[in-house]
């Protein structure tokens, strides 16, 4: 059976969600504190033994492969400055096996991943979303490369959610659990209506799949929203072959929109080593202002 080496980052998004940011900078490049989000799921990557990353890029991408590349002139500046921490900081970014392909016209996730189909070529793979980023003991894209190589199947991470939020997700119909806790699955919807949803276990951004889903993709029509879903080709893909889901258990942080972001930006502040104890402080301070004014009212 072949090793899971491959991971393709869907970057195309217009992000409009954190408009006018957005206008010229890739959302992908918001940074977490001091370090852009699309960093983190390429560090999950490479901790889930990934060798290879595509990265699918649009408009206004540009930023994410600078980001990845040697910047000399800033190397040098650091160095002759003696900064070598902040070297090592920027270091980390450069020399890791990143690939770039542009989806000129973005017509839903399916077809951005469908972009990838000569990238990976006859092999399993994984697909990591940029709007979630994930926390656990295992990585997330390790645990489903483990599935992998016990079942050789394609699996998909979920979570449950609340009941009126499942619309904005794609949901699965799960059938029972069996194997290593991993559900069989009936059916894959993208997002229903609260009322048709047939459970509150969403899918959550880490995909491992087999390489048919792109003759699926290719002929996939539009679904949800009038796009190319991902979602409708693994439910076509799991009445050929068995597609698995696996209820992730760890923490998750959406930071698709501005609060998820704003709720991220903190809780990895209160962790990072430069501010946490100022960040600490400043919230209790401001808790206590909140709560007065809160009760003058
Ligand atoms: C995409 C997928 C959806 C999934 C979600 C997870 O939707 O289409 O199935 O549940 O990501 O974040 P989007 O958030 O791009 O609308």
């Amino acid at each position: 059976m072949p090793k899971v080496r491959k991971a393709v980052i869907p970057a195309a998004g217009l992000g409009t969600r954190f408009l006018p940011a957005t206008k010229a900078l890739a959302k992908e490049m918001l940074p977490i504190v001091d370090k852009p989000t699309i960093q983190f799921i390429v560090e999950e990557a490479l901790k889930s033994g990934i060798e290879d990353i595509l990265v699918v890029t649009g408009k206004s991408k540009r930023s994410i492969e600078d980001h990845f590349d040697s910047n000399f002139e800033l190397e040098y500046n650091l160095k002759e400055k003696g900064k070598h921490d902040l070297l090592k900081l920027v270091d980390e970014t450069t020399g890791i096996g990143l690939h770039f392909i542009r989806q000129s016209h973005p017509r839903g996730l399916g077809d951005a991943v469908l972009q990838a189909k000569a990238f990976v070529g006859n092999e399993p793979f994984v697909v990591m979303l940029g709007d979630d980023l994930m926390e656990d003991k295992t990585p997330l894209t390790k645990q489903l490369i483990e599935d992998y190589d016990k079942t050789h199947a394609s699996t998909i991470a979920v979570m449950k959610v609340p009941h009126e939020e499942v619309s904005s997700y794609g949901v699965i119909a799960p059938q029972g659990r069996g194997l290593n806790g991993l559900y069989s699955v009936e059916n894959f919807v993208e997002k229903p209506k609260p009322e048709e949803a047939p459970s509150d276990l969403a899918i959550i951004g880490r995909y491992l799949l087999t390489p048919e889903i792109f003759d699926i993709l290719d002929k996939q029509a539009p679904g949800a929203g009038n796009e190319i879903q991902l979602t409708d080709a693994i439910d076509t893909l799991n009445k050929t072959q068995r597609v698995f889901a696996r209820e992730f258990t760890g923490k998750r942080f959406d930071v698709g929109d501005k609060f998820g972001y704003m709720k991220t930006s903190i809780e990895y502040g209160l962790n990072h080593p430069q501010i946490k104890d100022n960040l600490k402080q400043y919230i209790i301070d401001l808790g206590k202002k909140l709560d007065k004014t809160h009760k003058e009212k």
